[in-house]
């Protein structure tokens, strides 16, 4: 049977390295976009362009979703059945800071791969994905946020992403184009980017109990993120384009907790005993052991505005997808201690 084909933008990101293993280990051929930068940023794909086995089936080209030049040439030289869009400036503060680049590449640049996908007249061989997110939400009332919720973004970076939901279900009707918005919750993993919170609390709670770090700087401890493993969420995007017709997914846990419940989880399981004092930016948390500092709020951490509460109910994907989330917030974050220990013993 021929070789199915997929086109990954944002190949170099944590769900781009995920995607790129679950297409591989289901017999794809993935070409994957990475663009240029002055160091080498492909540190999460190294182990499958350097294994023997998916070497061949997994080739690399440089691309930018600001050049719709090579995004065109990119689609017609793969001639991709599957094309998925990862590609962003995907931290949320810092689309505060750059967000008319932000708005270029996470909204404009999906209209470029969809205007591609269109002008070179693969509107019905191309199923495509685009990477939604829960904070399109927003500053929703929604106890439990579903496809139906409307939208409230809360920073540049969510309002560039309801101009891709959109625009992505305009060229489904408009065009016929096999389309999907996976609305995904937050998901983390060991591989995820270090300024984002969680992979932030656990490396820094490390660092400080092996006595590279002093302390800890977060912002806002009391928003609540609904967090899952972002292994599982790469298999909701695929099923996505495995149905018979396109359509929205979200695709959540269920569950939320506070980020000061994150740090209390991930603490204690690295061994700390932790007391909080103070409030607001003055809030910390102290070292029982040695009555030391190791947590402290910092201004710069706080948005301008923030999402505070989000919890997904992913009953449609459960029920159509038969997608489920398989991995729990404890056993996620054991993962990612798991991985940073052994990253710091390998590094002695
Ligand atoms: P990520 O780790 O930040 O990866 C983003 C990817 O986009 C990287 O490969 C990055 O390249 C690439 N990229 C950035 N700007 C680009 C440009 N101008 N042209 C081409 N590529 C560009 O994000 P992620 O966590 O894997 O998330 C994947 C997608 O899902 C993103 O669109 C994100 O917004 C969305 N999303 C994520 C979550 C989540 O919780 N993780 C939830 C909902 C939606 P470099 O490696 O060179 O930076
Ligand atoms: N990054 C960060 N750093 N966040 C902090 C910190 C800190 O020091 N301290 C507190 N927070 C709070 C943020 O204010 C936010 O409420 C929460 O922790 C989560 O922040 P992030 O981990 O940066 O993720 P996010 O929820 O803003 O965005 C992520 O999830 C979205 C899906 O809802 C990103 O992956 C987005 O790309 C994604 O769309």
């Amino acid at each position: 049977m021929k070789k199915k084909i997929a086109l990954i933008f944002g190949v170099t990101g944590q769900d781009g390295a995920y995607l790129s293993k679950f297409l591989l280990k289901k017999n794809y051929k993935v070409y994957g976009v990475k663009r240029r930068s002055s160091i080498i940023n492909t540190s999460r794909i190294d182990d499958i362009y350097n294994d023997i086995n998916s070497k061949s089936n997994f080739v690399l080209f440089y691309g930018d979703l600001t050049d719709s030049s090579s995004i065109l040439s990119l689609i017609k030289k793969t001639k991709p059945d599957e094309i998925y869009n990862l590609a962003a400036q995907s931290h949320v503060q810092v689309s505060f800071e750059v967000p008319e680049y932000s708005a270029e590449v996470n909204s404009v640049g999906t209209l470029r791969i969809l205007e591609a996908i269109k002008n070179l007249g693969l509107e019905k061989k191309v199923k495509f994905y685009q990477a939604g997110t829960s904070e399109m939400f927003g500053k929703t009332k929604e106890k439990f946020q579903n496809e139906s919720t409307p939208f409230y973004p809360a920073s540049p970076y969510g309002v560039s992403k309801v101009f891709a939901h959109w625009i992505t279900v305009n060229y489904r009707e408009a065009y016929k184009i096999f389309a999907c918005n996976g609305v995904l919750f937050n998901h983390e993993s060991p591989i995820r980017g270090e300024t984002f919170v969680t992979k932030k609390i656990i490396q820094g709670l490390i660092r400080i109990k092996n006595g590279n770090q002093k302390k800890l700087f977060l912002g806002n401890l009391y928003s609540k993120r609904d967090w899952g493993h972002a292994r599982d969420y790469v298999e909701a995007m695929w099923k996505m384009l495995q149905q018979k017709k396109p359509a929205d997914y979200v695709i959540a846990t269920g569950k939320t907790f506070t980020i000061k419940e994150f740090v209390n989880k991930a603490a204690k399981k690295i061994g700390f005993k932790i007391r909080w004092v103070g409030n607001g930016v003055n809030e910390k948390a102290i070292d029982i052991k040695n009555k030391k500092v190791i947590i402290e709020c910092k201004k710069r951490y706080f948005r301008p505005v923030e999402v505070d509460y989000l919890k997904g109910n992913a009953n449609k994907a459960k029920k159509l997808l038969k997608w489920f989330p398989k991995t729990s917030l404890d056993k996620l974050i054991d993962e990612m201690i798991r991985y940073e220990l052994k990253f710091y013993n390998d590094k002695l």
